[in-house]
């Protein structure tokens, strides 16, 4: 793995992928997992959910100059449906799909799923439209304040001892025990259908991202990795949307949370190498989605991690009006941008991935202050973006 040197203190780790297949078609052997077609019916089901609305696409033209970029876009997940993060569109859509298919009424369905905060709100509110109960198990380094907003939404907290792994296998343990349907948001061996829904409702985010860029594509995306699914979902969009070339994609994990760039190095799906603990809550993860590896290993062109330390500045920057206007963007939400803005301050990576005056790069900002006590003590206060 090349190691670039620190660059406005942010101290880079980047892989390129040698796996990546930019100019073929969108592949076969993903559609199965992804495709138009399964992303027509998420759009059709979700677009009718009372309180839909298309979230802001915000052109950052001064961020843009600053970095030595044409356009910067960032995709604002901060108020999606009112949770705070594009997991709404994933983890209600995975319950709404359970329903659908039920034999049984809604009010004797319980989903159940492993968490570490945002999917579990998603999955808790979708039960909530659906009518149906939520488990959500939450791995012990989950704020008070994400259990409270799933508590909220009528989801019950279960708090599991460990990692998120050891959640997502106690909620699998618990549902085959007490008959409820796992509303997983990663894939594994033998849990692949749900999560594949997940992913699908996904891809609403970047259809709308890419509608209202009309003509206009992205040259480059930077997105920020847990398991992987939301950057499976941007990929296989974009790719089978708007055909090859496929933009330049950059993922973007947290240094102790590396299982996408640990899996892209080995080639297979390979443990993160760090400590799970970081400020990055969503992303917190030790293993990659088995299902977002197989669109990512083709269709990522580079990997790389950014430290905790970086992301607490770029929220403040981003609420006091970085790009043009305020911004709420959580801890897991702005990394896609810290990543980015890492790699174009770095003369080597600008050149490796083209990243110069012509490029047009698109960024998600995928949650808001999704736990607001922790944002209101990183932004200060009196600085946090009005609630419109
Ligand atoms: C705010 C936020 N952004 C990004 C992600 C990453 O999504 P994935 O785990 O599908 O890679 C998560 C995951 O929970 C998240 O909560």
């Amino acid at each position: 793995m090349k190691q670039f040197p620190p660059h406005d203190g942010v101290a880079l780790a980047f892989f390129i992928n040698p796996l990546h297949t930019p100019s073929t078609e969108y592949p076969e052997t993903c559609r199965g997992i992804l495709s138009l077609a399964a992303h027509r019916g998420a759009l059709a089901t979700i677009r009718a959910w009372d309180g839909y609305e298309v979230t802001p696409l915000i052109r950052a033209e001064t961020l843009a100059a600053q970095m030595g970029l044409e356009t910067l876009w960032i995709k604002d997940e901060s108020r999606r449906f009112g949770i705070g993060s594009f997991k709404a569109l994933g983890g209600a859509y995975g319950v709404a799909r359970v329903v659908a298919e039920a034999t049984v009424p809604p009010e004797d369905i319980t989903v159940a799923c492993a968490s570490d905060g945002n999917h579990g709100r998603a999955v808790a509110w979708g039960a909530k439209r659906a009518g149906c109960r939520a488990r959500v198990y939450l791995p012990s380094h989950v704020s008070a304040a994400r259990a409270e907003a799933i508590e909220a939404l009528g989801g019950r907290v279960i708090r599991v001892a460990g990692e998120y792994d050891e959640a997502v296998a106690q909620a699998a343990a618990d549902a085959l025990e007490l008959g409820m349907t796992v509303v997983t948001d990663t894939a594994y061996a033998g849990e692949e259908d749900i999560p594949r829904t997940v992913m699908q409702g996904y891809t609403v985010m970047v259809e709308e991202a890419l509608e209202q860029m009309g003509r206009d594509r992205p040259t480059h995306i930077f997105v920020q990795g847990g398991v992987g699914g939301l950057a499976a979902s941007v990929v296989a969009h974009v790719w089978e949307r708007a055909g090859p070339p496929l933009p330049t994609v950059v993922i973007v994990e947290p240094e102790e949370a590396d299982c996408l760039l640990a899996t892209a190095r080995q080639g297979r799906p390979t443990p993160a190498t760090g400590s799970l603990n970081t400020v990055m809550a969503g992303l917190s993860c030790r293993h990659v989605s088995t299902l977002a590896w197989q669109v990512l290993e083709r269709g990522a062109r580079g990997f790389m991690t950014v430290p905790d330390d970086a992301v607490f500045p770029m929220m403040r920057a981003l609420a006091s009006g970085l790009a043009g206007a305020p911004v709420e963007g959580g801890e897991s939400g702005v990394v896609g941008l810290v990543g980015l803005q890492a790699a174009a301050s770095d003369p080597d990576l600008r050149s490796a991935l083209g990243l110069n005056e012509g490029a047009r790069t698109l960024v998600f900002n995928t949650e808001g202050a999704t736990d607001p006590g922790l944002y209101r003590e990183v932004i200060g206060e009196d600085r946090a973006p009005r609630r419109g």
